[in-house]
């Protein structure tokens, strides 16, 4: 062996050493939440704001940073953050859904400690009960690669956090009150881009340079499309994956996703209109932001750039297109290919049917007949105390029975270290969007008709795209792989909001007997008890 080799692999081994033991920084927030006035329709309404901004700061951390986020509830009511993609590992305790961790009661703080292990990409934070998500409290969170790890395209000129949503006029507390009354919500009244009404979103550009906006759907429950006037979007990342950079001239962002595009300010200096409308529905709502060239003088004018009119198999065959970028890195120098998916066998699938009904009367929605109830305590406590009764383990069956809705705290066993298939399978006319806690998964195949083993023969299983929310279109399934290497209590759930909250979710219980940190860190010290926790 040459010298020159043994230096290069001594540095590489030390600098191995250093990942591995070096403390990674430490990110420190304070948020007040209030309410205040906002105007996303361009009428005043009661809006949740942190830190008087709407929607919240962004969180821009990086790969392995610790992030302490001391919230203060100022509301009237008990309020409850999660962190959609952030895979919280080891730690489900901090996950911020009620099966985990116990709102803040007015008047009260509680410091949440995440930490974005291995992960890189955008994402988003929302308040994940009492249908506050209707009404704000969301915003962008940014896990950047540390310095040392390559990124696959070269920095862009500025980094544009790019909120999306449907949004009701009415307050949340009486669209909560129509679904407790088990009455449905009726179609949302308008999109918004950042929480603004149309054209008040601006984003400022230079002619000549490439800028990155991170999109995310934050909206209760419509598919958008968005669209840049008379330019294009390279599509780099999803959900923390490099993707195969290719151009977008639309895009379907369905509810709860994220995507990262370059756009770069290549046409003549002037205003263009960035359009965002819905899909699959017979209104179409539509909102615009402006991409203004710095000097331009020409407003926007006219009417914005149509969307995409053919439904369902143009956005089937644009997310196709989706796939992963074997050879760039993610969060770590190793590329994001050598994690062959593919070749590892499986050890159980589980099939997950919604469906929509009525359960005494009221509007419900259920995954495999179990339409989910919430328990008086937070299932992790429940499970980390040996506190009897609250829920109990395989109270939902692991594939559909076509058996009648009923209800139940459905939560679903499954073993630490196996490697399992989960299909999505949506008889219905909608199209589901359907994330996971805790988890990136592999979206192995995705097609119209009902599943059967035999589709397997159709999966990609090459450069699959790993993610955290996919959908299935309607009459259709939805395949993902996903390793369960991260032991804890995770939410299942649909991210259709009024659906999530009438039952279309359930928690996956990823055990291991063993009691070791290495495996799953214990009970944070400050964590809020409530329910049969408390006593
Ligand atoms: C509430 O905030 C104070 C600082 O104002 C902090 O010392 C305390 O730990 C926080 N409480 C909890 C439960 O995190
Ligand atoms: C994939 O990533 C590599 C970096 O490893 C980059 O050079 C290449 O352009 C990327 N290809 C596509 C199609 O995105």
């Amino acid at each position: 062996m040459s010298q020159k080799y043994m230096l290069a692999s001594c540095i590489a081994l030390i600098s191995v050493f250093q990942f591995a033991v070096a403390e990674s920084p430490y990110r420190y927030f304070d948020w007040h939440v209030t309410y205040g006035h906002v105007y996303p329709l361009g009428v005043q309404q009661r809006g949740i704001l942190i830190n008087k901004q709407f929607p919240g700061p962004d969180i821009i951390s990086v790969t392995n940073d610790n992030l302490v986020i001391n919230v203060y509830n100022h509301l009237d009511e008990p309020f409850l953050i999660s962190w959609d993609g952030i895979q919280q590992r080891k730690n489900s305790f901090e996950d911020g859904v009620y099966g985990t961790t116990c709102p803040i009661p007015p008047g009260r703080n509680i410091t949440y400690k995440l930490q974005v292990k291995d992960q890189i990409g955008s994402y988003f934070y929302f308040p994940s009960t009492a249908f506050h998500k209707a009404t704000g409290g969301f915003g962008g969170i940014r896990v950047l690669s540390r310095p040392l790890i390559p990124v696959p395209f070269p920095p862009p000129a500025d980094d544009f956090t790019l909120l999306i949503g449907d949004w009701y006029k009415s307050d949340h507390q009486k669209l909560k009150a129509t679904l407790d009354h088990g009455k449905r919500l009726h179609f949302p009244d308008g999109v918004h881009i950042n929480g603004r009404r149309a054209n008040d979103a601006v984003f400022t550009v230079q002619k000549g340079k490439t800028y990155r906006f991170r999109i995310s759907n934050v909206g209760l429950q419509n598919t958008l499309n968005i669209r840049f006037q008379n330019h294009k979007m390279m599509l780099v990342e999803v959900e923390g994956t490099h993707t195969m950079q290719q151009l977008y001239s639309s895009l379907d962002v369905h509810v709860g996703q994220s995507y990262s595009v370059l756009v770069k300010a290549d046409q003549d200096v002037q205003d263009y209109y960035i359009a965002v409308s819905t899909r699959f529905n017979d209104v179409i709502h539509t909102t615009t932001g402006i991409f203004h060239y710095q000097g331009s003088s020409r407003p926007v004018s006219g009417p914005p750039p149509g969307g995409p009119t053919t439904e369902i198999g143009w956005s089937l065959e644009q997310a196709r297109t989706i796939r992963t970028n074997l050879t760039a890195s993610g969060p770590r120098p190793n590329p994001q290919g050598s994690y062959h998916y593919g070749e590892i066998p499986l050890t159980r699938t589980i099939r997950l049917a919604s469906s929509a009904g009525q359960v005494n009367g009221k509007q419900r929605y259920a995954v495999n007949s179990v339409s989910f109830v919430p328990a008086d305590t937070p299932l992790k406590l429940a499970d980390y105390f040996n506190i009897q009764g609250v829920f109990s383990v395989n109270s939902i069956p692991d594939h559909p029975t076509g058996k009648n809705m009923y209800l139940d705290t459905g939560v679903l066993g499954a073993d630490y270290r196996t490697f399992i298939e989960i299909v999505f399978e949506n008889k219905e006319r909608i199209v589901q969007s359907w994330h996971i806690d805790g988890y990136n998964f592999f979206v192995v195949g995705m097609d119209g008709g009902k599943w059967s083993p035999e589709k397997r023969q159709q999966y990609n299983l090459h450069d699959a795209i790993s993610r955290c929310t996919v959908q299935v279109y309607p009459r259709s399934w939805t395949a993902v792989y996903l390793s369960l290497d991260n032991v804890g209590m995770w939410n299942i759930r649909t991210q259709f909001w009024a659906r999530q909250y009438l039952g279309e979710q359930l928690y996956l219980r990823v055990y291991t007997p063993s009691r070791s940190p290495r495996d799953e860190y214990p009970i944070p010290d400050n964590t809020l008890l409530c329910g049969r926790a408390l006593k």
